[in-house]
């Protein structure tokens, strides 16, 4: 963004130090934390980008990374409308939700579309660890009927709001831990998501169980570049000794040289 770094009026050599990125959650911009020679030009930075940018009303930094078993992240407001709910669009839907007390990152848009786009009609789709509902909700505009889990109570709340935000009927949204929710189903499904990539292992016999002949899973791991793919497939091999591999996918960055991975297989 030069002409929005050079319309900040700053000394030449902090100019330099002004982020080029940020995430938009719907009317929020999120910048990660300033370095802290820009610590008091903050505000002025952040108005200047709500001036610019009339689809932005709320600049924000986030000053951890996304952490604890809600996976949520620290957000400090640095200035416009002084909120942390907002109503994100993406892919033809709409998401409401606190970005401080709810998971949800903007960067996988596209990796839930590459899913939905491989369900067909007839299927039965869990979505385990579901949160204010991105995959779940989009894998209902496919599938004939989509089951979610998700233990933060507040993005069951959002999910359920969401659900009826977007006309959805054939969701049904679970508030709990998939390992006390997923056996009292008593249900089987043709697929299952996995978006936990901290932790999806743990889950990965309990889906297995659950899973129709010929299903499908969709694990999401952390890989480095240079283990991917073979770490993840070893993960999912000591649960499963036969499987048919059907993709192998970066979906996003999650650090210098480690990437949010997806594999999609089959147990044979
Ligand atoms: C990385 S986030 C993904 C959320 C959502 N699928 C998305 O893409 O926006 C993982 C979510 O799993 C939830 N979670 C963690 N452990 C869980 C468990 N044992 N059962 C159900 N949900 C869980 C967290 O609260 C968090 O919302």
């Amino acid at each position: 963004m030069p002409s929005f770094k050079n319309s900040l009026k700053l000394p030449k050599n902090l100019i330099n130090l002004v982020p080029t990125s940020f995430d938009q959650i719907g009317e929020i911009a999120i910048f990660n934390e300033f370095p802290k020679e820009l610590k008091k030009y903050e505000k002025i930075i952040g108005n200047k980008l709500i001036k610019l940018n009339k689809k932005i009303k709320t600049v924000a930094v986030k000053n951890k990374k996304f952490s604890g078993k809600y996976r949520l992240q620290k957000i400090r407001i640095i200035a416009g409308k002084k909120t942390k709910e907002t109503i994100h669009k993406e892919n033809n839907l709409k998401f409401k939700l606190d970005i401080e007390k709810a998971y949800f990152s903007p960067r996988t848009g596209s990796e839930r579309l590459r899913i939905a786009s491989k369900i067909k009609p007839d299927e039965s789709v869990l979505v385990m660890f579901s949160g204010i509902g991105p995959f779940s909700i989009l894998a209902a505009k496919k599938a004939k009927e989509v089951y979610a889990i998700e233990l933060n109570p507040i993005a069951h709340k959002y999910a359920l709001e969401n659900i009826k935000l977007n006309k959805i009927d054939n969701l049904k949204s679970f508030k709990g831990d998939v390992k006390t929710i997923l056996p009292k189903l008593k249900k089987k499904f043709n697929r299952i998501i996995m978006p936990l990539p901290t932790d999806s292992e743990s889950y990965l016999s309990l889906a297995l169980k659950y899973l129709k002949q010929k299903g499908i899973i969709h694990f999401y791991d952390f890989s480095k570049e240079e283990d991917f793919p073979d770490s993840s497939i070893k993960k999912i091999k000591k649960h499963c000794k036969r499987i048919k591999i059907l993709s192998k996918v970066k979906c996003g960055n999650y650090s210098p040289r480690t990437y949010r991975v997806c594999i999609d297989f089959q147990p044979l």
